[in-house]
């Protein structure tokens, strides 16, 4: 009854903000994400060792929301199973935790792979991604590797929710370079956020319109790897989110001004024909995407902005890995 899983987190190039169902984590929307290798979440299960659920990340025992979402992950799967064992987590990040960087995204998703096969159960990466996503909405995209879409679904159950792979890891060279402005975690979470957002910012509604246009144009971008398209597309879907979140009442603000300078930056790169795009989620930390043959150009002009110390990069990454025992 234990086994081990691997996964990615995820960066959404259309995002992912708002929710028809909080309950079951269904999207008000569809989303369409990249999932990146050396952002990495490895989780062993092991059910019947702990008197209760118990989740140690990083060697600390974590309790709050980050034990109640890998409660849901748990529940799902020992219903599933026909057991009621209480489960022992064990979990290392290989980035910082809950500062904006979709931890919850490889976190959950190694948790429903690495639970359902301690279970003894043998589930498709879909039926996965049903159960990741309750954990967390956007972990049901890091199921799979490369470019996924989240499709939102109808049924009320939910289990039409979930992510399809839409294009591999290697179809297109990209690099992430993900600028570290800040490592710690967020004070607003994104379920808050988001319920927030939808019960108060008069863009909410005008912002998710134009969701199903942006996933069709992200679509054609990166099948074609447009890069100039998948710009426009992820920058605008970025920008709309974090719009449409400072116009909720309180405002809701996750980006800084340094993360203002790092976007700056970017647009300045563009002016002086060097092809990078930007995107930020719920917490202050930039995303640069750039074809890999400029990277090294890339993240020496990202370098150079005041305030930027830490600078990571990634690839496009593989879908979560599932080992026994
Ligand atoms: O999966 P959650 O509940 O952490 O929400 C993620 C929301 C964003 O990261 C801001 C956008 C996205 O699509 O990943």
């Amino acid at each position: 009854m234990k086994a081990s899983a691997e996964a990615c987190a995820n960066i959404a190039l259309v995002k992912y903000w708002g929710k028809r169902d909080a309950a079951l984590n269904l999207p008000a929307a569809g989303s369409l994400s990249l999932t990146l290798d050396g952002l990495v979440t490895r989780t062993t299960v092991t059910f019947g060792e702990a008197a209760c659920d118990t989740l140690v990340l990083g060697g600390e025992p974590r309790t709050g929301s980050m034990l109640g979402k890998a409660k849901a992950v748990l529940d799902l799967v020992r219903q599933r199973a026909g057991i009621d064992h209480p489960a022992l987590i064990t979990s290392e990040n290989s980035f910082p935790t809950g500062a904006g960087l979709a931890s919850s995204a490889s976190g959950l998703a190694a948790l429903a792979g690495a639970a359902a096969a301690a279970a003894g159960l043998s589930l498709s990466p879909t039926e996965l991604s049903v159960i990741a996503r309750q954990g967390s909405g956007s972990a049901c995209r890091s199921v799979f590797g490369g470019f996924a879409l989240w499709r939102p679904g109808t049924r009320d159950d939910g289990l039409d929710s979930h992510a399809v792979p839409l294009f591999a890891a290697d179809h297109w060279d990209l690099r992430v370079v993900v600028v570290l402005l800040c490592d710690r975690p967020k004070p607003v979470g994104s379920t808050e956020g988001m319920l927030h957002t939808a019960a108060t910012s008069p863009f909410f509604e005008p912002y998710l319109d134009r969701v199903p246009h942006d996933l069709d144009a992200c679509r054609e971008a990166v099948r074609d790897r447009d890069f100039d398209g998948l710009r426009r597309v992820a920058e605008r879907s970025c920008l709309r989110m974090h719009a449409t979140m400072m116009a909720a009442d309180p405002a809701l603000v996750y980006l800084q001004p340094k993360s203002w300078s790092v976007i700056a930056a970017v647009r300045a790169m563009r002016d002086h024909g060097l092809p990078a795009l930007f995107t930020a989620d719920a917490g202050p930390n930039i995303k640069v995407f750039c074809p890999a043959a400029v990277v090294d150009e890339v993240t020496a002009r990202l370098r150079a902005v005041e305030g930027v110390t830490d600078l990571m990069v990634a690839r496009p990454g593989p879908g979560l890995r599932v080992s026994e025992g």
